[in-house]
């Protein structure tokens, strides 16, 4: 077991060193926040190198990997079949800045997978790929009203950078970065998610309806949290959205390829009208997507007149890492074989909080999961605001020193790759049964 010594992550010279370092030529040492491990109050982890299910620190400590870099690494870390596939690539040029042969192999899989999408566009990260089809959208409708929720992340764009303040819906706005003018986030609401009656009724407002371009959510939450959708709600949108002649968006960046080749809405049989992908589909290099029927993805130039571009968009490094992702995707029983494998870990504690009545709850879809202390059901965001996060944290330093490195938050997933072993997945399993015990 390569797991089996106490990590001693309060003592990380090379981390510390390497972090200080770091800070003094980028704000924070991170490239992203959440790799600042703030919430934790710990010394970030520090990466050397990944390898199948374990991710190693610059100090030698090796750490079983349920964040998988948030969600790409489906097939683990390094997987040969596609670190051979991008090194091909590198061979023959990293990028061309014109259309080549990889983009449309993996064009014509996903559309193969994924019924809903005719036509899709390749850009660089899941951020751009919901700010493009919401342009799409505004563009195509004509409208601008945005209807989000609580709770759901679609990257970095000002306008989805916003929550609903406290009081009406749609008053009180607050932008939840300081540098995003006032009047762009006017043009988006925020929602309380799973909330049937209450968006139903917002949507259809006669104030409302002839306004909304666009309603985006992610179908299973995995920024909250694992949260699905009630069905309900789901069916209550696509009929809506159609009834007010808005487009539904699915952010699928998560989800896609992830519960399933057809994603969460394969999951749950509802077609929206526009699909983002991001993660899974780069193999685990930058490359993210959104597509849907011709009809309206011809609207994006050369074709019509929403404008949308990008100098690494389709980069055939990507594009060749994310073809061989997809393709061992396609494997019979790929996905039951990794259902298999997380329920080893997520059904023996789902049983012990049951048995023992423990304040806490595990939610789950296929291989996204996590363990919500503090309450026994999470369905918005408002739920999540009974969390304790002191458990959590203690939970999160408990797995870390023991060599498993799950998301140092609540509101975010753990993912199972096909590279994790059954004898890494038990192990988890008993720390973390060990964990609720005492
Ligand atoms: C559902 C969802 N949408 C969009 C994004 C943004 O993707 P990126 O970080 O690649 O910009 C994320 C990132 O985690 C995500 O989880």
């Amino acid at each position: 077991m390569q797991t089996n010594k106490k990590n001693n992550i309060a003592q990380r010279p090379k981390s510390q060193a390497l972090y200080e370092s770091l800070s003094q030529a980028i704000p924070g040492g991170v490239n992203s926040p959440l790799r600042a491990f703030k919430s934790a109050n710990i010394l970030p982890l520090i990466a050397e190198r990944g390898d199948k299910d374990m991710i190693y620190d610059v100090d030698g400590n090796g750490y079983i990997d349920y964040c998988g870099s948030w969600g790409p690494l489906i097939h683990g870390h390094s997987h040969p079949a596609i670190c051979k596939a991008a090194c091909d690539q590198i061979a023959l040029g990293s990028t061309f800045g014109l259309s080549c042969e990889p983009e449309n192999t993996i064009a014509h899989l996903i559309k193969e997978a994924v019924p809903s999408v005719e036509k899709l566009r390749f850009v660089s990260s899941g951020t751009e790929a919901t700010m493009s089809a919401i342009r799409l959208a505004r563009g195509v409708t004509g409208r601008d009203l945005l209807v989000k929720f609580s709770g759901h992340y679609h990257g970095h764009s000002d306008m989805l950078l916003m929550q609903a303040g406290s009081g009406l819906i749609g008053l009180n706005k607050e932008a939840t970065s300081a540098g995003i003018p006032q009047n762009v986030i006017a043009h988006t609401v925020s929602l309380e998610y799973n909330n049937v009656q209450m968006c139903r009724n917002f949507l259809i407002d006669r104030a409302n309806k002839d306004k909304i371009a666009a309603v985006i959510l992610e179908p299973i939450a995995g920024n909250m949290g694992c949260v699905p959708s009630s069905l309900e709600f789901l069916l209550m949108l696509r009929d809506v959205t159609s009834e007010i002649g808005a487009l539904l968006i699915f952010d699928e960046v998560i989800t896609g390829f992830r519960v399933g080749l057809k994603g969460a809405q394969g999951h749950y049989g509802i077609t929206p009208d526009l699909t983002c992908f991001g993660k899974i589909i780069g193999g685990g290099f930058p490359a993210a997507a959104f597509g849907g029927p011709s009809r309206l993805m011809d609207h994006l130039a050369p074709l019509g007149k929403v404008y949308q571009a990008g100098t690494l968009s389709g980069n055939p490094v990507a594009m060749r890492a994310g073809t061989e992702s997809l393709k061992l995707l396609q494997q019979e029983g790929f996905y039951a074989e990794l259902e298999r494998k997380t329920n080893v870990i997520t059904e023996p504690v789902k049983a012990l909080i049951t048995e023992k009545g423990i304040n806490a709850c595990l939610q789950q879809v296929g291989s996204m999961f996590t363990l919500f202390f503090g309450t026994t059901s999470v369905l918005s965001a408002k739920d999540l605001e009974q969390c304790s996060s002191e458990t959590f944290f203690q939970y999160f330093r408990y797995l870390l020193e023991r060599g498993v490195y799950v998301p140092q938050l609540q509101q975010e997933c753990c993912f199972v790759s096909m590279a994790h072993t059954d004898e890494h997945l038990t192990y988890t399993r008993d720390l973390i049964l060990a964990f609720l015990k005492t």
